[in-house]
């Protein structure tokens, strides 16, 4: 307890975990990694890596890894399954591309039904050799390792702002050792691009008027340190904490939280709201902000959220969209429509489930205008579409005194934080 109340931390940050095997596994020798969250999405990452021939040593529970690259990378033909997991399978496809590995990438049915050219399409432009196996823009996706010759260098100007393309791209340039160069319309965020600056590569990034844009020397897979680094707590876990203190009336301090601007936006809307935020932005570790972040019992009002905030927040539309339903007067996301391609069509599953416990909801082709009810005990049986962040939301919400909401399958928040219903429950319970 602090002098604000309850304080907490959460499971490391999932992105930055990803990208932290990923990186290690191309670094020379071993690298150590700590703060990693007994996530399934990093779990299946971890997997595919060991699958490569890349050596982790990560006990379960421990949080800490080491690991060391292959001595030489397989010429057999790969199969990699990276279950729920969106940044596994779009990060590894740069991976394979940019070792020229033999390998096919697959997940679970949710993500075989999200698109892949995404980064399909950039990386032929370079020149790898990917097709579909079953479904146009669908996993599973082969990869066939070339016989010769390598990738080529890009100059991308992508339409759409998202960290996943962009790393892809940068692991497979790094991995092939050519100059790469990418524009973006608004930043995504930036784990990928500070890990790499911060262990040794030459890329250079930064926001102009155009939007992001970044670029990394063909030399940098040669400056690559090994990795030690300890990963801070998920900002995207700690919103749902959070969230449910302020909908429970409670304080609440979230320490050694990540706070790269790229990840904060939640926090901006939250204070927009007119809700108490605290920020208190402490050590730099590894290139990245950490600090801890405090919210205060209080009223708050809707919010008007549009096109350019979304890529700094959004995996936290699914709390906002929550806490709407108890602020004063209406929010309105629009410019959203990124949010039907993630785990679930999220628009629909939002308004499906917050019509579900008693809200007012409108669902738009790309966002939501839900009227504030703040009275309202909401009520009802939610249906998560086995996405985590759904689960979570409506987690949340039941801390509003007299819910009673009924989570179809709440063991789906394990993808990210499997201890959230106990963590949540806690905060609850606390002040
Ligand atoms: C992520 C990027 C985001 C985000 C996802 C994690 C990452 O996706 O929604 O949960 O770690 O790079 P997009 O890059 O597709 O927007």
């Amino acid at each position: 307890m602090n002098e604000r109340g309850s304080s907490v931390t959460v499971p490391g940050d999932k992105s930055i975990s990803h990208r932290a095997l990923m990186v290690a596994a191309l670094a020379p020798g071993r690298s150590t990694i700590e703060g990693l969250p007994e996530a399934g999405d990093v779990r299946s990452t971890a997997a595919a890596l060991v699958a490569m021939g890349v050596g982790i040593d990560w006990p379960e529970g421990s949080g800490r890894a080491v690991v060391a690259p292959p001595a030489e990378w397989p010429t057999a033909s790969l199969r990699l399954d990276c279950g729920n997991s969106g940044t596994s399978a779009r990060l590894l496809g740069g991976l394979i591309a940019g070792l020229g590995l033999s390998a096919r990438i697959d997940g679970d049915p949710s993500l075989r039904s999200r698109p892949m050219d995404r980064v399909v399409y950039p990386l032929q432009a370079m020149g790898a050799r990917i097709s579909y196996a079953a479904d146009h823009d669908r996993l599973p996706i082969d990869f066939d390792a070339r016989a010769s010759g390598g990738l080529r260098v890009l100059r991308y100007r992508s339409r759409i702002s998202s960290a996943q393309v962009k790393s892809a791209l940068v692991l497979a340039a790094l991995a092939e050792g050519v100059e790469f160069e990418m524009w973006e319309p608004g930043k995504s965020r930036d784990h990928t691009e500070r890990l790499l600056a911060h262990f040794g590569v030459p890329l250079r990034f930064g926001t102009e008027d155009k939007g992001a844009h970044l670029r990394l020397e063909s030399e940098g897979r040669s400056g690559l340190k090994p990795l030690d680094l300890r990963i801070p707590g998920d900002p995207s876990s700690a919103a749902f904490l959070l969230g449910a203190a302020m909908l429970g009336d409670r304080d609440l301090t979230v320490d050694d939280v990540l706070l790269n601007p790229t990840r904060t936006g939640f926090l901006d809307a939250l204070e927009r709201m007119g809700a108490e935020v605290e920020i208190d932005v402490g050590e730099d570790r590894a290139g990245e902000p950490v600090g801890s972040v405090s919210v205060a019992p209080g009223r708050f009002h809707g919010v008007r959220i549009g096109a350019d905030l979304i890529p700094g927040l959004v995996d936290e539309i699914p709390l906002l969209a929550v806490l709407a339903v108890h602020a004063v007067g209406v929010t309105e996301i629009s410019g959203a429509a990124e949010l039907r391609l993630k785990e679930s069509d999220r628009l629909a599953a939002l308004a499906e489930n917050l019509k579900a416990v008693g809200a007012s909801v409108e669902e738009r082709a790309d966002g939501l205008m839900i009227q504030g009810t703040p009275d309202l005990v909401p009520r009802g049986v939610v249906r998560t579409r086995g996405d985590h962040r759904i689960a979570m939301a409506f987690g949340a919400l039941a801390s509003i005194p007299g819910a009673e909401i009924v989570t179809d399958e709440p063991e789906c928040v394990a993808v990210s934080y499997p201890t959230f219903w106990d963590d949540c429950a806690a905060v609850s319970a606390s002040g």
